[in-house]
């Protein structure tokens, strides 16, 4: 190999390894994580769910565990709430302050979500909560790893 040939192959090598190297590949369709929550267990109700899955971060992978705050609505469709408060980042907490029931309650600056994920106006929260993708598979409650904006 000549010069040239050095060359190129340094050039082309790395992108090559780039485009074939299975950790740098978007995932599609496994973005959905087993709750192992049958959905026959959800009410109206907001519970927690918790669910952990294996995130890769370059060459280092490591156990992620994250919460949603999942219910049924009144016509039956499951919403999925991220828990991160749209303020500054705390996690809200259902129904956890006694002045404001039946609401996600943020303590760090006394943020107000109303149980559809819609900030309260003249809180600190300037958008809804995001909300996870789902599906039902075999009777038990998947999850995506990434909550999406919810437009206000
Ligand atoms: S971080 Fe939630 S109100 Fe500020």
């Amino acid at each position: 190999m000549g010069v040239g040939g050095f060359m190129l192959s340094s050039i082309t090598l790395p992108n090559l390894r780039f485009a074939a190297d299975p950790v740098l590949q978007p995932k599609e369709g496994s973005d959905l994580i087993n709750t192992n929550l049958k959905v026959d267990e959800l009410t109206n109700e907001p519970k927690k769910v918790e669910f952990s899955f294996k995130q890769k971060d370059g060459w280092y992978e490591k156990e992620t565990t994250q919460f949603a705050w999942v219910y049924k609505d009144e016509n039956g469709e499951i919403i999925a709430h991220s828990p991160v408060c749209k303020h500054l980042g705390c996690n809200v907490e259902w129904n956890s302050s006694e002045n404001h029931p039946n609401m996600y309650f943020c303590p760090c600056h006394k943020g107000l979500y109303y149980k559809d994920g819609e900030n309260v106006p003249n809180t600190p929260p300037r958008a809804p909560l995001d909300r996870y993708d789902y599906e039902i598979r075999d009777g038990y409650l998947y999850l995506s790893t990434r909550a999406k904006e919810v437009k206000g």
